[in-house]
C-alpha cells in the first residue's frame, strides 16, 4: 500500500534571539528570505500567500502573532481563533520552513513606547470604525519587517487598506523588503476566505455571501455602462439589506490613494465592510476584473 506523503513541519521559534540565529544561517547560505506575517487560524488564503512567498524566495518564514495593539477594547482579541498545531501542519504543507510565534512580551517588552502611524491612508474605511487599528498593524508590521530583513513579504488583498498602509510605511521608512499583494482566495460560492468566517453560524455563513454577490451586482452594472458611485454602491447596499447584513461601509475608491472617486473606471476599487450578526467581514474587488 503506498504510504501517505510525509511533510516536514517547519521549525518553530519563539524568541527574537532564536529567530535572528536561524535567519543568519539562511543568509550565510545565500538564501533569499520570504516572510508571510499572519495572526494564525490559517486558511487557504494564507496558504496561497506562503506558496507565493515560496515562488519569490528560497526560504519562507511565517509569523503567527495575534497582535494586541491592533484590536480595540471591545473587539475580539481574547476569542480570536488560535490553533498552533493545525497552523504548523498547514505551514508545512504550503512549504514554509520556519514559524515565528512570539509571546506578546517578546514583541512589546516592558517600556515599549514606539508606534508607527501612516497618516492619510489609515483614515476612513476601516480606520474610521476601528480607531487605532492601523497604528497597531503598522507598528507590528514595521517590527516584523525590521526583524526578518526579508527580501519579500506577502500580504493578502482582502485587507486592501492594510496592504496600502504597509506598502506606504515600507516606502516611507526606507525598509528594503519588497511588499507583494496577493489576490483574495474565495470559497467555491464566492465568500472571501477569512479567519473570522469561523465565527459564522450556518445561517450567517449563507447571509455572508451578500458581500461578494453585492460586488458582483455592482460589477454587472458597471459593465452595463454605469460609472456613478452612488448607483454602484447602492447595488451592494441593496444586496446586503436583503440578507439582513448591516453595512459598515461600501465605498468606491482610487486603488492607489484610497481617495473617493467622482466616477468609476475599470481600476476603481469597490470596498465593503459589513456585520453579519456580530462578525465584521471585508471584501473588495476592482470593478473591471473577473468575478469577485
Ligand atoms: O492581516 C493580518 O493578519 C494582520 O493584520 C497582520 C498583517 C499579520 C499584522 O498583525
Amino acid at each position: 500500500m503506498p504510504s501517505a506523503p510525509v511533510t516536514a513541519l517547519p521549525r518553530l521559534v519563539r524568541t527574537q534571539a532564536e529567530l535572528r540565529a536561524a535567519l543568519a544561517v539562511w543568509r550565510h547560505e545565500g538564501h533569499r528570505i520570504g516572510l508571510v506575517p499572519t495572526m494564525g487560524a490559517l486558511h487557504e488564503g494564507h496558504l496561497s500567500l506562503i506558496r507565493r512567498a515560496g515562488e519569490e524566495a528560497d526560504r519562507v518564514a511565517v509569523s503567527i502573532f495575534v497582535n494586541p495593539l491592533q484590536f480595540g477594547p471591545k473587539e475580539d482579541l481574547s476569542r480570536y481563533p488560535r490553533d498552533l498545531e493545525g497552523d504548523l501542519a498547514k505551514c508545512g504543507l504550503a512549504g514554509a520552513d520556519l514559524v515565528f510565534q512570539p509571546e506578546p512580551a517578546e514583541i512589546y517588552p516592558e517600556g515599549f513606547q514606539t508606534h508607527v502611524e501612516v497618516e492619510r491612508l489609515s483614515q476612513g474605511l476601516c480606520g474610521a470604525s476601528r480607531p487605532g487599528h492601523f497604528r497597531g498593524v503598522a507598528t507590528v508590521v514595521t517590527k516584523l519587517l525590521c526583524l526578518f530583513g526579508a527580501e519579500v513579504a506577502v500580504f493578502g488583498q482582502k485587507d486592501f487598506q492594510q496592504l496600502r498602509v504597509i506598502e506606504r510605511l515600507a516606502q516611507d521608512l526606507s525598509i528594503p523588503t519588497r511588499i507583494v499583494g496577493a489576490p483574495i482566495v474565495r470559497e467555491p460560492d464566492g465568500l472571501a476566505m477569512s479567519s473570522r468566517n469561523a465565527y459564522l453560524s450556518s445561517d450567517e455563513r449563507r447571509r455572508a455571501l451578500s458581500l461578494s454577490q453585492g460586488i458582483a451586482a455592482a460589477r454587472t452594472l458597471f459593465q452595463g455602462g454605469e460609472t456613478r458611485p452612488d448607483p454602484l454602491r447602492t447595488a451592494v447596499l441593496d444586496r446586503l439589506a436583503s440578507s439582513g447584513v448591516r453595512p459598515d461601509y461600501v465605498e468606491l475608491r482610487d486603488p492607489a490613494t484610497l481617495e473617493p472617486l467622482a466616477a468609476a473606471g475599470p481600476d476603481a476599487r469597490l470596498l465593503v465592510a459589513a456585520f453579519v450578526g456580530t462578525t465584521r467581514l471585508l471584501d473588495n474587488a476592482s470593478l473591471g476584473e473577473g468575478r469577485p
